[in-house]
């Protein structure tokens, strides 16, 4: 882009040069100015160079109609100047400002929320040479509503909102809870509390698995002699 900057346009010389630069074919580096619609790959208006955004949303809000402003103001045609080879236009993709449709991109800045009308009065205004404002056009800022804010516009009453602090009481039953040890094992005496009583089958065959264990257990080793 500072390439472009010094000419208004990327020249074969300057590609060859960003190229060596970089130590890497040419090709590369032609491939990235003709793929994105930010590099001029031919001499374009000297003081503005409009591209009007074409994509859905934008052509639902009227581009069609500020293309027909370009072809009446600069050029029938795209890239071609105007007689005094100041203006020059060109249908592009969306530039990411759909939410503000329909808008236009002067080399770094966008012009948002245009009517016919106002963008007539940019392309004066370029002409003129005057400081043309940028981004939305209408009475409102970036993309928030038209005429100021809808909602959350009340200050908030910080005491009314603030958090109630735990009592007292609870605070000393949490610190009295139960050590972790116990409470797992608390834990899984529910747990098989509950096994047992869903199936009294299940019951019937734990208890006898455990009597036999029992039994098992306190065997008495058959003696030696
Ligand atoms: S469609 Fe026009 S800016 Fe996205």
């Amino acid at each position: 882009m500072r390439a472009q900057d010094q000419d208004g346009w990327v020249t074969k010389r300057c590609i060859e040069h960003v190229a060596d630069m970089l130590e890497m074919p040419y090709i590369r580096v032609l491939e990235v100015a003709t793929f994105y619609t930010q590099f001029q790959l031919k001499p374009v208006g000297t003081k503005a160079h409009i591209q009007v955004c074409g994509t859905t949303p934008c052509m639902l809000r009227g581009s069609e109609e500020l293309i027909k402003v370009c072809k009446s103001k600069i050029n029938e045609k795209p890239f071609e100047t105007n007689k005094d080879g100041t203006l020059s236009w060109e249908e592009v993709e969306c530039l990411g400002a759909c939410v503000n449709a329909p808008m236009v991109m002067v080399f770094k800045d966008t012009y948002e929320d245009l009517t016919p009308e106002r963008f007539e009065e940019i392309i004066d205004e370029f002409e003129a040479g005057k400081d043309v404002k940028v981004g939305p056009q209408i009475d409102r800022q970036f993309s928030a509503p038209e005429g100021g804010m809808v909602t959350l516009t009340e200050v908030p009453d910080r005491k009314a909102t603030k958090v109630a602090k735990a009592p007292a009481k609870k605070k000393k039953q949490l610190k009295q809870k139960l050590p972790l040890s116990r409470r797992r094992q608390s834990k899984q005496k529910l747990k098989r509390q509950r096994l047992l009583s869903r199936s009294p089958q299940r019951k019937r065959r734990r208890l006898s698995l455990t009597t036999r264990h029992r039994c098992s257990k306190h065997q008495l080793a058959p003696k030696t002699t």
